[in-house]
């Protein structure tokens, strides 16, 4: 089962936000959990306060972070949801959040610049892409050596590695239609994919379609690499659903990165089942999720506030066989390399 610690209803507008989590929560406390808050609240406290004292006493801040997340793992995977979004709430007020927002990846997911957790700049800063060298350069040297670990954490490895994978999805489609290879990116963000594709410069691309909600990352992409090639647009996936954009056209390839994290189970295969109406014949979907075996998922949702939807291989599975007639799709699911994000593909017969 996908571990999916808030209760939430979200809109597949987006702007997923942690209060949207935490706002439509219908988890309420009652006396039975009173003794499993006063037992986690103080354990909490302690390794609150231990952070707090290392940096204080300027201990090497990847030891600090590593067991400060470490123990935030442990807290989320044996409290209840209920007790859970209650440390939250304590971790968030101690002191030592000052000195781990000093680290630009928190901080930027934290403050939220653009209103909503996991925009594409925030991206940027774990993919480590010029775009935000600044915003790490104009930390403090706390922050940075903050950064240093939190951007080397095996989910953010993983985040790095599924933009290689993309770009290698994309140049293995051109590979196989020929050179004249249409693709739709759903959930595009900045589209960093395009700028370490091969095919991409070589001219073996067709049309990228890449969709966001997002007008900023659409401005980006506009800005950075629209064209006849790339046309980047604003839509969401409620748009995509109440079929809102009129006739995209037919696609090779179909995918969605960083955004299966935010859908619950019923708006997840709603959307599969619309992203498969625009793959052609021999063409294929793929989706990305980050696993329920990140252990940085504490951390997440504490001091960078961040909360996502954790899946299975087996919960992917289940959305594709809830989604398509496996007749009609040779499907796979897989991991990447250290297992924080699971992929799935379809490919039409
Ligand atoms: C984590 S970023 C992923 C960006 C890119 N696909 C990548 O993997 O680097 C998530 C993106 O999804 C977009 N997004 C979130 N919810 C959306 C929705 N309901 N419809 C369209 N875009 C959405 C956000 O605007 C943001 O750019």
């Amino acid at each position: 089962m996908s571990t999916v610690k808030p209760s939430i209803s979200i809109d597949e507008q987006s702007l997923i936000t942690s209060e949207l989590f935490r706002g439509k929560s219908v988890v309420q406390t009652d006396d039975n959990t009173d003794g499993e808050i006063l037992e986690y609240s103080g354990k909490l406290s302690i390794i609150l306060e231990l952070a707090k004292q290392g940096f204080e006493n300027a201990r090497p801040a990847a030891e600090i972070v590593a067991r400060l997340a470490g123990d935030l793992h442990q807290m989320r995977a044996t409290s209840s949801t209920a007790v859970w979004e209650k440390l939250v709430a304590i971790a968030q007020d101690h002191p030592v959040a000052e000195f781990l927002a000093e680290d630009p990846l928190s901080n930027w997911s934290f403050t939220k610049p653009r209103g909503y957790s996991g925009d594409a700049s925030l991206l940027d800063l774990y993919y480590q892409h010029p775009s935000m060298a600044s915003e790490v350069a104009e930390a403090t040297p706390r922050g940075r050596e903050i950064y240093d670990y939190t951007v080397n954490v095996p989910a953010c490895a993983a985040g790095r590695e599924r933009c290689q994978i993309l770009a290698r999805t994309v140049d293995e489609a051109a590979e196989r239609a020929g050179g004249d290879v249409e693709i739709f990116a759903v959930a595009a963000g900045h589209l960093r994919e395009a700028e370490i594709c091969k095919s991409l410069p070589a001219g073996k691309i067709k049309r990228w379609v890449a969709l966001d909600q997002d007008p900023v990352s659409v401005g980006v992409m506009t800005r950075d690499i629209g064209g006849a090639v790339v046309q980047p647009m604003t839509g969401s996936v409620m748009g995509l659903l109440k079929r809102s954009y009129g006739h995209l056209g037919d696609f090779d390839l179909v995918y969605a990165s960083g955004l299966y994290d935010y859908l619950q189970r019923k708006v997840a295969i709603k959307l599969m089942q619309r992203m498969v109406e625009f793959v052609r014949p021999g063409g294929m979907l793929l989706f990305a999720n980050f696993s329920d075996e990140i252990t940085s998922d504490g951390y997440m949702e504490t001091f960078m506030d961040w909360p996502l939807i954790l899946r299975s291989a087996d919960d992917m599975w289940d959305i594709i066989n809830a989604s398509v007639d496996r007749n009609a799709f040779d499907c796979d699911v897989w991991y990447g390399t250290n297992r924080n994000i699971v992929y799935g593909t379809l490919r039409r017969k």
